[in-house]
């Protein structure tokens, strides 16, 4: 589904990203791992177009979008969520919802200004939607809550919640669980399997190693810009440098 070649990318002296290539299968929760600084998150922004590659290439589907700029890249059905929490403003969490639905419209203006019955079906899909993904996130107890008074972990939820509603087929999510209590966690965690069980990809950076090995179908070790070893979680975790990365040199 999607699939990076030889992908670098290089600041300066720094070469973030080395001559990365993996492939994340359709239908599978792939996990992307690595001690700080060892380009996950250049990662996610080389293959959602908010960085150019120095070199190499990202694949979707076929194509090559190395050079696509991201409104293009959601378009083409990837989403994604930032590392840092975002700034919700006074706005609930559905209203929050349904203007990210909203977004995606696919009636034209004229067709709502004139309560065409597609416009009005639209519109109906739309609650239903956003009812869907109150309830899926756990979120629906909060819904008229303005989100900015949510808790910070329930904030974050609602992001995942958030990039979900253009019902993208790849979902990339940069620590989604950072900040979320153990049951937070777990929470989320069953939510993004299930999202796996109907058919979504997602791509997760995530330094919970626990929540990681029970989860993901696949991982992608990276350190300081290399592929370290890639794998199902049996194979990463007994990986030597894979402990190497983690636990430093006696442990391996
Ligand atoms: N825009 C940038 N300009 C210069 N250097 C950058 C930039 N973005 C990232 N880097 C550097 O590239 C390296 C990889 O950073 P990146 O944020 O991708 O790591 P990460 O694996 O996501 O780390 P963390 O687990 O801490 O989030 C780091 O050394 C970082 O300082
Ligand atoms: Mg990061």
């Amino acid at each position: 589904m999607l699939r990076v070649h030889e992908l670098t990318r290089r600041f300066g002296q720094l070469t973030a990203l080395d001559r990365v290539s993996f492939e994340v299968a359709q239908g599978s929760l792939h996990g992307l791992i690595g001690p700080n600084g060892s380009g996950k998150t250049t990662f996610f922004n080389l293959v959602t177009g908010f960085l150019r590659p120095s070199s190499g290439r990202v694949i979707w589907q076929g194509q090559d979008i190395s050079a696509c700029k991201p409104h293009r890249i959601s378009r083409l059905g990837m989403a994604r969520t930032f590392q840092n929490t975002s700034n919700f403003a006074s706005l609930s969490a559905r209203d929050n919802l349904l203007i990210a639905c909203r977004n995606q419209v696919r009636s034209s203006a004229v067709a709502r200004l004139l309560h065409l019955a597609s416009a009005v079906r639209e519109e109906r899909e739309q609650l239903i939607l956003v009812g869907g993904l109150l309830e899926r996130f756990g979120l629906a107890e909060v819904a008229d809550v303005p989100a900015c008074e949510l808790p910070g972990g329930t904030q974050k939820v609602l992001g995942v919640a958030l990039a979900m509603c253009t019902a993208p087929r790849l979902l990339l999510l940069d620590e989604p669980l950072a900040g979320l209590n153990p049951g937070e966690k777990a929470q989320l965690m069953l939510t993004l399997r299930s999202l796996r069980d109907d058919g979504f990809t997602l791509l997760l950076i995530e330094h919970d190693m626990k929540a990681i090995m029970q989860a993901c179908d696949r991982i992608t070790v990276l350190c300081y810009g290399h592929l370290l070893t890639e794998g199902d979680p049996a194979h990463v975790s007994q990986h030597p440098e894979t402990i190497r990365a983690y636990l430093g040199e006696e442990a391996a």
